[in-house]
């Protein structure tokens, strides 16, 4: 071993002991010639000292590194004095005399400062080109440390409840779960590619006709498709599938997975079971599949208070069917109006024709442009329904079309609430969002599954199928954290006849049929046994436990929001040789050739 001891190992225990120790020099200072070194390693941060009265040599080498030189030291470990306690080290009790300093490695000047308080500030991209320094940082550690923790109590929990982990195929066919695929070219039959996985999701339903009855995986992921804060092109899912159960049972294994996940990484442990909302009621309260339950500021159904309005924009509305809802953005009221403009616009974009709004005055009095509409019954009814106070902002929505209403809302529940900064940062409020719609329509129009196409539908809405499908619920849901969506999943369709029936009415052809899930078609009609499943987004999940801002801070090399892994700089160009070899010629759009 080069070293006796980590940097942050040492402490008043060890004084008068002999210590080796390596690391990166984290800083380096010379106070009237002699050199005090913080040496820095994973473990935490040690002072060394070097005293020319001492130890010439040592002294000299000490003095001539530089920040992230690697070094190593060999001294004594001495006690600090008293006023020169350091408590925000566990080693800031002592410190090390260096007898004998050796330069393993020299380091350039860093492209950006490791420092956390300066990095924080240096551009993303900047770290990410250079990520194996960036890495070095303590907060970056201790966040990878948390997601090792984490995946270690999954494995525990699994196996503790009888799952196996299983690996599936990489290299394997295309599998529909609404991205592009990431394509493979194959060497051996020309013309013919892989698929990356988009998810193991064949593959788990397949282990259960195989009769392995519980498997899980942490397994890789990838998918083309268009980059936010919260994806990447490769992520990882903490897979599950289950035989003979119903979503009861997911829901059981996963809220004591969860509560496993929140004590290893040091939050307390929520209570179970975790509540559930159907989607509709999460629509309707929160205006959102995924509602941040952390907290209230609830849509508000105004059909009651404006049924027969006198303000032609509500009561067409409410004629017609459609819905009118406001939210009570509560202490708004003195946002500026272009702030409301921008609200505005938010909602043109979302279709509907503007954004009324109420400011309730210190005064008392109400200040916006439709009040002088409103009959006193409507105002009384405003002011009960939505609990008005001073110094309340009160936005409007109305559509024909309910939906449009809720997600807007839904949106603005959550802009206005973050903008007020009342969403408090340290809670965690879990939630299940059940009875999913099975079906959704595309840009064209068409049925497209909501979650993929071999979710089962509930029983008591199995009827719709043949005479209103868009209004049949799926057994399918999704786990959801402070108004992230962690996790969906559904108990899937065993029968091969159901599952020809979904394809038919998904409009998938025979041909298809037959070239993309022939396999599976097969497979369900030797005994597939009723099965289940859910996989949870390992990353959000990892940085809602460990923090960072976004998912790129719990993955050790994440790519960019173009999907470009700036330090390998990948994807690249490759040789006209390795084309050949795969069959392909390039048909480049005329800008990027050459
Ligand atoms: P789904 O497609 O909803 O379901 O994915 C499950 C969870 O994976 C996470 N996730 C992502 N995380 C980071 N980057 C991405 N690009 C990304 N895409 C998805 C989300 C999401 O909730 N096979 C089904 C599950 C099942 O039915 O069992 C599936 O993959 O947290
Ligand atoms: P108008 O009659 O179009 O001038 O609208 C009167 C007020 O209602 C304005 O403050 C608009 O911003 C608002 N408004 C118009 N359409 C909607 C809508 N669909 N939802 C909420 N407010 C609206």
């Amino acid at each position: 071993m080069q070293r006796t001891h980590t940097c942050g190992q040492l402490n008043q225990e060890h004084i008068g002991k002999t210590t080796v120790l390596c690391g990166w020099v984290d800083t380096v200072r010379d106070h009237g010639g002699i050199i005090f070194i913080d040496l820095r390693d994973r473990y935490g941060i040690t002072q060394v000292v070097c005293d020319p009265d001492d130890n010439a040599a040592a002294t000299e080498i000490a003095k001539s590194t530089r920040p992230e030189y690697v070094i190593k030291v060999k001294g004594t470990v001495r006690g600090r004095p008293a006023d020169m306690v350091n408590d925000r080290l566990s080693t800031g009790g002592i410190e090390v005399i260096g007898n004998e300093v050796t330069i393993l490695n020299r380091s350039k000047t860093p492209p950006f400062p490791l420092e956390e308080a300066k990095a924080e500030k240096v551009s993303e991209e900047l770290r990410m080109e250079s990520r194996f320094l960036d890495l070095r940082r303590p907060s970056v550690q201790e966040r990878l440390r948390k997601r090792h923790k984490m995946s270690i109590a999954i494995r525990q929990f699994m196996d503790a409840q009888e799952f196996v982990e299983i690996e599936t195929p990489i290299l394997t066919k295309s599998t529909p779960e609404g991205a592009r695929d990431y394509l493979v070219p194959n060497r051996v039959t020309p013309g013919t590619f892989y698929a990356l996985p988009q998810a193991p999701q064949q593959y788990k339903q397949l282990l259960m006709m195989g009769g392995l009855d519980r498997y899980f995986q942490i397994a890789r992921c990838f998918r083309d498709e268009d980059l936010r804060a919260d994806r990447q092109p490769e992520f990882t899912q903490i897979d599950v599938e289950m035989s003979f159960v119903e979503a009861e049972d997911l829901y059981g294994i996963i809220d004591g997975l969860l509560a496993s996940v929140m004590e290893a990484s040091g939050h307390p442990v929520p209570e179970l079971p975790l509540p559930r909302i159907s989607w509709h009621e999460a629509m309707d309260r929160f205006g959102s599949d995924k509602p941040d339950l952390r907290f209230g500021w609830e849509l508000k159904d105004l059909a009651p208070v404006f049924q027969g309005t006198q303000f032609k924009v509500f009561g067409k509305v409410i004629e017609g069917g459609g819905a009118v809802k406001a939210i009570n953005a509560k202490g708004l009221a003195g946002v500026p109006i272009r702030q409301i403009d921008e609200w505005t616009e938010l909602a043109k974009s979302h279709g509907m024709g503007g954004l009324a709004y109420i400011r309730v005055q210190e005064d008392g009095s109400w200040k916006s442009p439709i009040v002088k509409f409103f009959s006193e019954a409507e105002i009384e009814g405003l002011k009960s329904t939505l609990e008005i106070e001073v110094g309340d902002l009160i936005l409007f929505a109305a559509s024909d079309t309910t939906l449009v209403v809720n997600e807007f809302l839904g949106r603005l529940r959550v802009e206005t609430a973050t903008q007020a900064g009342i969403i408090p940062e340290d809670e965690f409020k879990f939630t299940w969002v059940t009875e999913f719609p099975l079906f959704e329509s595309n840009e064209a129009g068409r049925l497209v599954p909501m979650h993929h196409p071999f979710t089962s539908v509930l029983p008591e809405d199995m009827h719709l199928l043949e005479t209103d499908p868009a209004k049949a619920r799926a057994v399918a849901y999704d786990i959801v954290l402070n108004g992230v969506e962690l996790g969906s999943g559904s108990i899937r369709i065993h029968d091969p006849e159901r599952q020809g029936q979904m394809f038919d009415l998904l409009k998938i052809s025979e041909e298809e049929k037959n070239s993309r899930f022939g396999h599976l078609l097969n497979a369900l009609s030797y005994g597939a046994p009723p099965h289940g499943g859910i996989a949870l987004g390992f990353d959000r999940l990892a940085q809602l436990m460990a923090g960072g801002n976004t998912i790129r801070d719990v993955i050790a090399f994440p790519k960019n929001h173009k999907g470009i892994d700036l330090m390998m700089d990948a994807p690249s160009t490759v040789d006209a040789k390795q084309l050949h070899d795969v069959h392909i010629q390039l048909d480049l759009p005329p800008e990027t050739e050459g």
